[in-house]
């Protein structure tokens, strides 16, 4: 078997077995894979998925990472904007270009495809290889979302393994 370092990763946009495959592949512990979820079982979203061709020729793909977005209208005078809701990777195969590509791919359909003026996203301030991988492709910040938590909410922190801590 290939290790990932070997391994020949392509990205494409899903088809229905690959939403099937990418709902097993995503966490139902935050709320930001709960909402995944439910847009790929009403097969709402654009998926764009990473799949790793087997080594040995056989027609058996292993998906190894995803990107799920959604096309943003913010009110009557707004334009149309690609939100990227979820950027997952598989932890095997990550610091492999595989975000880069899957990137690629959503930001070629929104902005070159749809001729979108832009395409966003949020992440947390301290999911420094989101932040890293994002600046690095020209995003910037455009606004800061302050937050206090009252001593009934339960915290959710998604670590940079894609696991879940409350
Ligand atoms: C963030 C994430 C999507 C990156 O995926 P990846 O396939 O490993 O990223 P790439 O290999 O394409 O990395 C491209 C660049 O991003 C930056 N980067 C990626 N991971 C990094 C890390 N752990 N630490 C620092 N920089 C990082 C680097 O600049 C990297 O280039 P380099 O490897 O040449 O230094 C992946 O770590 C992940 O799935 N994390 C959990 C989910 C998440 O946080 N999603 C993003 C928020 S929506």
């Amino acid at each position: 078997m290939a290790t990932p370092t070997e391994a020949k990763v392509s990205v494409r946009p899903a088809s229905d077995a690959d939403r099937e495959a990418a709902s097993a592949f995503i966490t139902a512990g935050t709320a930001r894979g709960r909402a995944s979820l439910a847009l790929l079982r009403l097969r709402q979203g654009l998926l764009w998925v990473a799949v790793e061709e087997s080594a040995d020729g056989e027609k058996s793909e292993k998906l190894v990472g995803l990107l799920l977005a959604t096309v943003q209208i913010e009110g009557d005078d707004a334009e149309p904007a690609g939100y990227i809701h979820e950027l997952l990777v598989h932890p095997a195969y990550r610091r492999l270009g595989v975000a880069m590509h899957l990137l690629d791919a959503a930001e070629r359909f929104f902005l070159e495809e749809q001729g979108f003026a832009q395409v966003y996203l949020v992440t947390s301030a301290d999911n420094e290889a989101a932040l890293r991988l994002y600046r690095s492709r020209g995003y910037h910040i455009q606004s800061v979302q302050l937050t206090k938590l009252g001593s009934s909410a339960t915290r959710e922190v998604r670590d940079d393994d894609g696991t879940v801590e409350e």
